[in-house]
């Protein structure tokens, strides 16, 4: 039996020789799937579970680049990696491209393979300061930053990621396409969605194809991958080179695994029933606290525990009382007790993880649009106090 939502969705898998590894300067991502960047989500413990249930690039959730140079202790923590991490892929955010110059130098020497940069970040505190998406509104500031962590990054790589712009009447994408092809980006990924969208409505998969069209580097699509047949429908109707899989892996790490198995032209395996389950939320919880320490790791594990058990039978009375965990223990003593056969919930394959549904207007700095050829970089967070207030918001962004 094919496990999807709905025939229409459920499309043939790869046949032999029809999708090309992602190329990002020397790195060859095969297949052509990546782990989108995402705040609280993607630090080591995540990517290293992804990782082995499939294959392609699992990036680093966003790395500000003040954070990292002043040496917090839990920013650095986040861009860390393990030696088993091949390749490492580390997100920078940074609006200053002295700063994001010499964290990509610094992170080069760390012996990363591939760096990201975040140029779509909707968060208003962000926004209204004229970083995070506001930035590719200036292209002449989006070509300094860019060009800054190509030159500092040396031979390793670099990618952009962006949003199709901060709202319908202010779309950004091509451009910032056309900026990162001549700055030397090796790829771009879109997230196509507008800012005031948030993670709001379906993406509009046209703007990918549409970017495909205008530049020669690699066009990496992103939003909406649910199921793995939505990876194979969205290369297949935009071209784009790659897909970046987003909230769609949030509890389901196995989606790497079909994502694997259909780009191989095999089908995938039906996910794993409630038991299974258990036991790879067990499996997670021990990799948080070995990565963040017991405190920190239970209290990330939390999240980790609504999204794995959205739409099993009654998990509302069992997610209840996995919100309050506070041992590995209690976390087992709690699965002990769910029907391990009970199989994988088809309503929640595209259940909504991580963002509501909200919208939101974006606000920008009073006359920010009056000179779109000004190249001066926003005003960042500079204290210790600043840096903590601005990673927050991030974050929750
Ligand atoms: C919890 C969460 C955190 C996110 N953090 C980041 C981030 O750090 N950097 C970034 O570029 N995008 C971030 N995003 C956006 C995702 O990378 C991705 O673009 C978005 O979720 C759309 O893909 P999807 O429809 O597959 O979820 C975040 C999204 C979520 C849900």
């Amino acid at each position: 039996m094919r496990f999807a939502t709905g025939d229409n969705l459920a499309v043939p898998v790869a046949r032999p020789g029809e999708f090309e590894p992602l190329a990002i300067g020397s790195l060859a991502v095969d297949p052509p799937v990546v782990l989108a960047p995402m705040a609280g989500v993607t630090n080591h413990p995540f990517r290293s579970l992804c990782r082995e249930f499939g294959a392609g690039l699992y990036v680093s959730e966003m790395i500000t680049a003040r954070g990292f140079l002043m040496g917090n202790r839990l920013t650095k923590l986040l861009a860390s990696s393990m030696p088993d991490e091949t390749p490492r892929s580390v997100q920078i955010y940074g609006s200053d491209p002295v700063d994001v110059g010499e964290m990509a130098r610094a992170l080069a020497a760390e012996g990363v393979d591939h760096l990201d940069m975040n140029f779509g970040c909707p968060v208003p505190k962000v926004t209204r300061a004229g970083g995070g998406s506001a930035i590719p509104l200036k292209p002449r500031l989006l070509a300094r930053l860019v060009r800054a962590a190509v030159r500092g990054a040396g031979n390793v790589p670099v990618t952009i990621k962006v949003r199709k712009g901060v709202n319908d009447d202010l779309t950004t994408y091509l451009d910032a396409g056309r900026v990162a092809q001549e700055e030397g980006a090796r790829a771009i990924g879109l997230h196509a969605r507008t800012s005031a969208q948030l993670y709001a409505g379906e993406a509009d998969w046209d703007a990918i194809g549409t970017l495909v069209e205008r530049v020669t580097i690699p066009v990496l699509g992103n939003g909406d991958v649910w199921e793995a047949w939505d990876a194979l429908r969205m290369m297949r109707a935009t071209g784009c080179h790659g897909v970046i899989v987003g909230r769609g892996c949030l509890g389901r790490p196995w989606l790497f695994g079909e994502l694997a198995a259909v780009f191989a032209g095999r089908e995938p395996d039906p996910p794993p029933n409630f038991g299974r389950i258990a036991e790879i939320m067990v499996d997670h919880a021990e990799r948080l606290i070995e990565f963040f320490g017991a405190e920190y790791g239970l209290r990330q594990m939390r999240k980790w525990c609504t999204w794995y058990t959205v739409g099993f039978r009654g998990s509302a009375k069992l997610r209840a009382k996995l919100v309050r965990i506070d041992s590995l223990d209690e976390l087992r003593a709690h699965l002990a007790a769910v029907d391990s056969d009970e199989p994988f919930p088809l309503n929640a394959l595209r259940a909504h993880r991580g963002k509501g549904g909200r919208t939101q207007r974006v606000v920008l700095p009073e006359g920010f649009l009056d000179d779109r050829d000004d190249d001066t970089p926003p005003k960042g967070p500079r204290s210790a106090e600043e840096i903590a207030a601005w990673e927050k918001a991030l974050a929750g962004g």
